[in-house]
């Protein structure tokens, strides 16, 4: 299992994560295609390459100054629950730390019990709620990670 930053030719099996994880409001080819030629600077997106080099998980983070966002990570349903999550996410926490972020910041919807279990074990804390955040009216919770080394 190796992560890496991604490339054009992954677009097209990040889509299809997206649409798998969130079909309400994936990122659509285009996007990720703006995205990973470089012209969203902020955004990176990095992959989990499983078996036979296929992607199996994404994550893409945000960093402005010294607040880093994780706007995404999900990975293929039958490759979930074999530590793939966190090693993507360790990689991005990495990452954000690297480009000088102190604070790593996300929003996940209350009723992914499993994602928000997930983030607990990392070490994540609830810092605000944000009421009718997603477009189906469910509520946001925000998380933070502190990144600031010791
Ligand atoms: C959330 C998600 C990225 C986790 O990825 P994963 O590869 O399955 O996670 P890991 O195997 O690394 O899990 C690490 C630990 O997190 C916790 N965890 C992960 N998924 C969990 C679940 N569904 N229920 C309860 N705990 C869970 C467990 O403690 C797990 O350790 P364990 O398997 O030894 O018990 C994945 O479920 C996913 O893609 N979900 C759909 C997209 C999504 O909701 N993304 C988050 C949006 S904010």
């Amino acid at each position: 299992m190796t992560v890496r930053p991604a490339e054009p030719e992954d677009v097209e099996v990040i889509a299809a994560l997206e649409f798998e994880a969130f079909p309400d409001d994936a990122w659509t080819v285009d996007y990720l295609q703006v995205a990973i030629g470089g012209k969203m600077p902020t955004v990176r997106i990095l992959v989990a390459d499983g078996e036979q080099d296929t992607v199996v998980g994404h994550a893409l983070v945000s960093v402005v100054y010294e607040i880093a966002e994780l706007q995404r990570i999900a990975i293929a349903e039958e490759h979930r629950r074999r530590g793939i999550g966190r090693l993507l996410l360790t990689s991005a926490i990495d990452l954000a730390r690297r480009e000088g972020a102190d604070r790593l910041l996300l929003e996940v919807r209350e009723d992914n019990a499993g994602a928000i279990e997930f983030y607990d074990r990392a070490g994540f804390v609830e810092i605000d709620r944000r009421e009718r955040y997603y477009r189906d009216g469910a509520t946001g919770i925000v998380l933070a990670l502190e990144l600031a080394s010791d």
